[in-house]
């Protein structure tokens, strides 16, 4: 909804975020060389924007795998359910808005490789 003025985006529920909204979070001023992520969730839907920076996400279905580069604001990423993530090579100035379907919970977190390979498996 960008005009000459310079640019707007809207994120809603329901609209262009394919779940209710119940979390959200960002990340910032991550150190260089520090890798992230390296979790699954069992049922947490999420949406991540770079909203300034760049930064690339590793997913994982136990299948596939596929480097994904995060470097432009108007780019919204659709993470489901059960995919392994790992994010890194962030920029100094890499900013990440993070908009969830669920609050934060631990027990639903897989952050054992072996273990989310066997849980995909099942
Ligand atoms: P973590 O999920 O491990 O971060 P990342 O996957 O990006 O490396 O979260 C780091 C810490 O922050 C961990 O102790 C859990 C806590 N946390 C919350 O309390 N609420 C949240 O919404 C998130 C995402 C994390």
């Amino acid at each position: 909804m960008g005009d000459d003025r310079g640019s707007l985006i809207s994120l809603e529920q329901s609209k262009n975020i394919p779940f209710k909204i119940n979390r959200v979070y960002y990340i910032y001023g991550t150190k260089t060389n520090v890798v992230r992520g390296k979790h699954a969730h069992t049922s947490l839907k999420q949406v991540v924007v770079c909203v300034n920076g760049s930064c690339k996400f590793l997913l994982d279905d136990g299948l596939k795998k596929e480097v994904i580069e995060l470097n432009s604001p108007d780019v919204g990423l659709y993470i489901g359910k059960n995919i392994w993530r790992e994010i890194y090579n962030f920029s100094k100035d890499c900013i990440l808005i993070v908009l969830a379907n669920k609050q934060y919970n631990e027990e639903e977190y897989i952050r054992d490789y072996k273990k989310f390979i066997k849980t995909i498996k099942k």
